[in-house]
């Protein structure tokens, strides 16, 4: 089991957390339906408000020529240019109401947020990378893969075999401006 130091150079992270990161380059090879499906089995695994489940996921494999070019489409230019490289493609929405009883949830889209973020990890335990994206036309991802109006579209994704090393530091603030203890801005005790 590899680990190494977070950015302040003190904590020892575990090997899933610590070999997360985005690749922009991926092997020529799609990932088994089996390890797809236990990538996918691992977001809807999450945590979320009420229990609701609101995350939902469109993908297009590489070997479904046209959706994942459709898929590629919605891409910004920038990602596109690299993620045409990722032999899965997707986006992830979140239920804007609750099923029960049809009130607004907020959380939504924060519950599709944790559901991706623990795909990422069981990514990272079947040897894939998942690497998300927010430079993607939402409204033509709503269009061409026919999301309904209740949900909110959320983040795009490439899935892969990374054809890439890991970047050997993270870029990260320090945890005394990220953590606070007893009141807004005042660095958490354990932070500094
Ligand atoms: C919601 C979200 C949107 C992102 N958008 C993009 C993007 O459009 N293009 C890109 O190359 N990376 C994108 N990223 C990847 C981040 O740049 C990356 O996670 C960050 O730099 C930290 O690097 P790491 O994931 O390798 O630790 C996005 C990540 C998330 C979670």
């Amino acid at each position: 089991m590899s680990t190494s130091t977070s950015a302040a150079g003190k904590i020892r992270l575990h090997h899933l957390i610590d070999e997360r990161w985005s690749p922009r380059s991926f092997e020529d090879r799609e990932p088994a339906e089996s390890v797809l499906r236990e990538l996918f089995e691992g977001a809807n695994s999450s945590a979320s408000c009420f229990n609701e489940q609101p995350w939902r996921f469109v993908v297009a494999r590489k070997s479904m020529d046209a959706e994942w070019e459709r898929m590629l489409g919605i891409l910004v230019e920038k990602n596109a240019a690299w993620a045409r490289s990722a032999p899965v493609l997707g986006f992830s929405a979140g239920k804007k109401t609750f099923t029960h009883n049809g009130a607004a949830n907020r959380f939504g889209l924060h519950d599709a947020g944790m559901a991706l973020s623990t795909m990422m990890i069981e990514a990272v335990a079947l040897g894939l990378r998942v690497h998300g994206m927010g430079g993607f036309d939402a409204r033509k991802a709503r269009e061409l893969f026919h999301v309904p109006e209740d949900f909110e579209i959320g983040a795009a994704f490439a899935i892969g075999y990374s054809a890439e090393e890991q970047p050997p530091q993270r870029k990260r603030n320090a945890l005394e401006h990220v953590v606070f203890e007893g009141d807004w801005g005042r660095p958490a005790g354990f932070a500094r």
